[in-house]
């Protein structure tokens, strides 16, 4: 998926910025791309990687694992940090674990196989970072709001609370099914929350980017 709104000359020109993948990020993509699994790319994971390291963030939650890609890019981002993330289908949770060992962090991701809003209910774990990407996935608005306050509720001021496909490839202008509704909801609660001050960035399909306030 290309970043919303941009010409293909200059989704090419940022793809040859990009820094010569790694064989454990290389092959995840590619099966990523072979298998139609939903992960975000590159330019995305580069992203997660700086916005934890410039945060300083050790303990990160993620809600949607599915094969561990972005989950190895938060983590590279730690300085020595873990990783706690949700994912509710069991083959793509058995994946994720090898992945994240292959990639050296068999010891630092717990890979919990569950639906991420009841895990996260029963979880009493305080975290610096939370990375959402499952918007697309809740049964309605009300339960995108349980999740991000859920999120929410276990972030100290400074941490970072972020979620993916945040422009929905354009759809939050008019959502007519459920998961626009779900994500527009979702950035608009972000940017009212007077706990947050927050932006999106048009990087694939939009990155919601929120700081908790001092
Ligand atoms: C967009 S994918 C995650 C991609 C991953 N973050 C990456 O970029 O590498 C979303 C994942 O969330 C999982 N999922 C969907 N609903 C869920 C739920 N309620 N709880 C936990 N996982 C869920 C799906 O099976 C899917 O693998």
């Amino acid at each position: 998926m290309r970043t919303v709104g941009l010409t293909d000359e200059v989704q090419d020109y940022l793809n040859r910025l990009v820094p010569p993948r790694d064989p454990v990020l290389a092959r995840l993509e590619d099966e990523a791309h072979r298998e139609d699994i939903p992960i975000v790319d590159t330019h995305e994971g580069a992203l997660l990687y700086l916005l934890v390291k410039i945060a300083g963030a050790k303990r990160i939650l993620e809600l949607g694992t599915a094969t561990g890609y972005s989950g190895i890019w938060l983590l590279r981002g730690t300085n020595g940090g873990s990783l706690t993330t949700f994912e509710v289908t069991r083959e793509r949770a058995e994946r994720a674990r090898k992945n994240f060992a292959e990639a050296g962090f068999g010891e630092r991701a717990l890979v919990l196989e569950e639906n991420a809003v009841t895990g996260l209910e029963k979880l009493d774990a305080r975290f610096d970072a939370c990375f959402i990407d499952l918007l697309n996935a809740f049964r309605s608005e009300e339960i995108t709001q349980r999740a991000a306050e859920l999120c929410l509720e276990r972030l100290d001021p400074g941490g970072l609370l972020m979620a993916d496909n945040a422009l929905r490839q354009g759809e939050v202008l008019k959502p007519k099914n459920q998961q626009a509704k779900n994500v527009a909801f979702y950035n608009d609660w972000v940017a009212k929350h007077p706990r947050l001050e927050s932006v999106v960035i048009p990087i694939r399909d939009g990155l919601s980017v929120a700081r908790v306030r001092d």
